[in-house]
């Protein structure tokens, strides 16, 4: 399918206004493919603003591709903190390591073999080869797609296979063979400037009004379509705050298993269910841990991708010093440096610094 004479106009009008209108994100200074290929994975359902801070952070921690294959799981998990989507992270190590065993010292360069290493999908290829090595290939994430839909006036459901499709293909007529990276940047800042999700295009700041379908039709608002996403699982957790009363009190964390959701995180010790003061200390007794104070803690909840949990809490003072095993003692200290903790339990973090004072 040939893209519209009219869509193919947009590529100059698009890449004027980018040339202007660029913000000058970190991984735009410096485009080797490390870099890029870091800053992609990261803004994979995360937001740029977040990601700042987190990719100065691991690149001055891991500033080379073999420092990654090399760098202790403790260290790179403790990089990723708080930004989720864990496995993003252990993806990257896996890559780069295959690399390193291959006897290389830098990322591969085109398309086809990028899209063969762990974690790089369609998207991520394509953004990398295109920016990094100039290769001409499209990067169409859900971002991308939705310019496109509004563009060419489609109905199609962006969580359609055929949509994957449809806007691969458009986009791939669409991508210019010179600085095709800055033409995929270019769409997906557009996307996140002006063509903005929901109902609220800023179609009037846009450099592509003109020549957009939906525009013209008066329908930008209704595109894209988007099949509502499925009902999350629910779960009930109940999570236990657990310190020593020692001159520097310790806090007890369990390691997770290392399959599965937060694989190989630290998280304070749970249960499944919602569970009465009377169950906790039962549960704590089996772990051979003694409470001497137990007290209710707000609750909170958090929500992933498919599941949402749904957590009371309490706090107790404890002893025990024989601990069943993937427990472990920390310091406040070794928890900050050392030890990473999802952002679903952050939420009992700041009693914690509380308690640590009114006990200290
Ligand atoms: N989202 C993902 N990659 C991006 C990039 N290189 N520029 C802007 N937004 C992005």
């Amino acid at each position: 399918m040939a893209a519209q004479p009219c869509l193919k106009n947009c590529v100059p009008a698009l890449m004027n206004w980018y040339a202007d209108h660029a913000r000058p994100l970190p991984w735009r200074e410096d485009n080797s493919g490390y870099r890029v290929w870091i800053s992609e994975i990261m803004l994979q359902q995360t937001r740029i603003e977040t990601v700042i801070p987190y990719y100065h952070a691991f690149l001055e921690k891991m500033p080379t591709l073999r420092a990654l294959a090399e760098a202790p799981t403790e260290l790179l998990m403790k990089c990723w903190e708080g930004l989720g989507y864990y496995s993003r992270a252990r993806n990257l190590q896996k890559a780069a390591k295959q690399v390193i065993e291959s006897g290389r010292e830098q990322l591969p360069t085109t398309y086809a073999e990028l899209i063969k290493l762990p974690g790089i999908g369609e998207y991520t290829a394509g953004a990398i080869a295109s920016i990094a090595f100039h290769e001409r290939v499209p990067a169409v994430d859900g971002n991308v797609m939705r310019v496109l839909a509004r563009l060419s006036a489609s109905y199609t459901d962006l969580l359609s296979t055929a949509a994957k499709k449809e806007f691969f293909a458009l986009a791939s007529e669409l991508v210019p063979e010179k600085d095709p990276g800055q033409f995929n940047q270019a769409v997906m800042e557009l996307g996140e400037t002006i063509c903005l999700p929901n109902t609220s295009p800023h179609c009037e700041l846009c450099p592509l009004q003109k020549m957009c379908r939906a525009h013209e039709l008066g329908i930008a608002d209704d595109l894209p379509v988007r099949s509502g996403p499925k009902a999350r699982k629910v779960e009930q957790k109940t999570v236990c705050v657990l310190m020593t009363t020692e001159a520097e009190p310790r806090i007890l964390l369990h390691k997770r298993p290392e399959t599965g959701l937060l694989a190989g995180l630290f998280e304070f010790p749970n249960f499944s269910g919602s569970l009465d003061d009377r169950e906790v200390s039962k549960a704590l007794n089996q772990l051979g841990l003694s409470i001497q104070n137990l007290q209710p803690l707000p609750g909170a909840k958090h929500v992933f991708s498919h599941i949402e949990w749904l957590m009371s809490g309490y706090f107790g003072i404890v002893s025990g010093e024989t601990l069943p095993g993937g427990y472990l003692w920390v310091t406040r200290e070794q928890m900050k440096k050392q030890y990473a903790l999802p952002s679903a339990f952050r939420a009992f973090l700041p009693f914690l610094d509380h308690i640590s004072q009114e006990e200290g």
